[in-house]
């Protein structure tokens, strides 16, 4: 077997199991979990029906580069919600779809890392957990850049050595991050493409969470929006990841894509006609609905918004918690060890959150996610309510 498969940490969701493993929760309390970033509100009716219309794509091997159709709605989308330059991307050349970011994030690694070379692979921490892993299975070293209350919960970019840049092969960034909700901003973006170029290194944005947000004037920057901005306008050393899944509640579809840097695209592609995860042929005529329609996007931002207003005005008297910049996560301290808090929210309350520190890795004596849990407001409004409130008691009672 490969050895590296040995350096893999247990899912957060299987330490979350263990961790409620044996407990019976009060029964008349009907079970929410907040626990899991899937969405629960429905998934838009037109895409479900245009999917279903194009049942008889079943028949047909999918190609890598996905149609044209979908990939010319990709850039267009790109284009108009990053005010990109129109003639920067072409469709041919600067997107690439993927069967959700997942797999994307993970093969992507594979695809860029020259494991001869001591390598690292920059990352938050806490992060998305398949950052750690795509690092480790492409042989290289994952570097834990800890976020925290201190750090304003984004990575301090300044606090690394230029030793350490040198050595990076591979930064991902999380923005909206996921848990903290931290947007890293324009004049960020830009210095890392900056530290890209010095140091010879590819930036992997993860933007999955980038249209949820709160103020309808003010959506979260891109990274190839920075990058246009300061003339990169080739997207040398970029490349943003997004997904269906949140935006639109399709974490099902397993839909999304890549985009930016030509030559890097051209390379993930090569990778990708031999690691054969193609869109299938529906999936991908569902995607161009999706993507070419706006308004469902903003009927989802506003629900998420009228949850994050009746949650924290029940939660905030009770913990130290605050609206976070973007996302649907919740990321607030807890009055005692967040596995403590969360089995005894589980065991009291028969609510299911996820303690921080199953997200997160011990660096320089701190373990970024202690003390802190990560709750998806993905529920229907009435049950995020009714576990507002379950928390709070908890938080009185402790
Ligand atoms: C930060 C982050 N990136 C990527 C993903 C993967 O999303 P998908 O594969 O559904 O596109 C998730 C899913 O939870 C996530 O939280």
């Amino acid at each position: 077997m490969n050895p590296d498969l040995d350096r893999l940490q247990p899912y957060p969701f299987e330490k979350l199991a263990q961790l409620k493993a044996g407990i019976t929760p009060p029964g008349e309390l009907e079970a929410i979990t907040l626990a899991i970033g899937e969405p629960k509100h429905h998934p838009p009716k037109f895409v479900a029906d245009e999917l279903l219309s194009h049942l008889h794509g079943l028949a047909t091997y999918p190609s890598t580069k996905g149609s044209l159709g979908l990939r010319k709605s990709i850039t267009t989308w790109l284009i108009k919600r990053f005010q990109l330059p129109p003639a920067s991307l072409d469709p041919e050349q600067n997107v690439l779809p993927v069967s959700g970011t997942r797999e994307a994030l993970f093969a992507f690694a594979q695809c860029v890392i020259d494991p001869q070379q001591q390598a690292y692979v920059l990352m938050p921490n806490p992060f998305y957990q398949i950052y750690e892993g795509a690092a480790l299975m492409a042989g290289a070293q994952p570097y834990f850049l800890n976020t925290t209350e201190a750090t304003g919960l984004a990575p301090d970019f300044d606090q690394v050595s230029s030793d350490v840049w040198d050595k990076c092969q591979l930064l991902y960034i999380c923005t909206p991050g996921n848990p903290t909700g931290a947007v890293i901003n324009n004049n960020t973006l830009q210095q890392l493409i900056n530290l890209a170029e010095r140091h010879d290194f590819i930036i992997a944005s993860d933007e999955c969470y980038s249209e949820i947000y709160f103020d309808e004037h003010q959506p979260p920057t891109g990274l190839l929006e920075a990058a246009a901005a300061m003339g990169n306008t080739d997207y040398r050393r970029c490349i943003a990841f997004h997904s269906l899944s949140k935006r639109s509640n399709l974490p099902g579809m397993r839909s999304g894509f890549v985009a930016g840097d030509a030559a890097i695209i051209q390379r993930f592609f090569q990778y990708r006609t031999y690691h054969g995860c193609a869109m299938p042929p529906y999936t991908q005529a569902a995607s161009i609905k999706a993507w070419n329609d706006e308004v469902h996007v903003q009927h989802n931002r506003q629900y998420y918004q009228e949850k994050f207003r009746a949650v924290l005005d029940i939660l905030s008297p009770v913990m130290d918690v605050g609206q976070p910049d973007a996302g649907f996560y919740l990321w607030p301290q807890t009055p005692v060890d967040d596995t403590v808090f969360s089995r005894e929210l589980y065991a009291r309350h028969n609510v299911t959150v996820l303690p921080g520190s199953y997200l997160s890795r011990e660096v320089k004596g701190i373990n970024p996610g202690r003390n802190h849990v990560r709750i998806a407001l993905v529920a229907e409004l009435d049950e995020c309510i009714v576990a507002a409130n379950r928390i709070s008691s908890l938080c009185q009672a402790l």
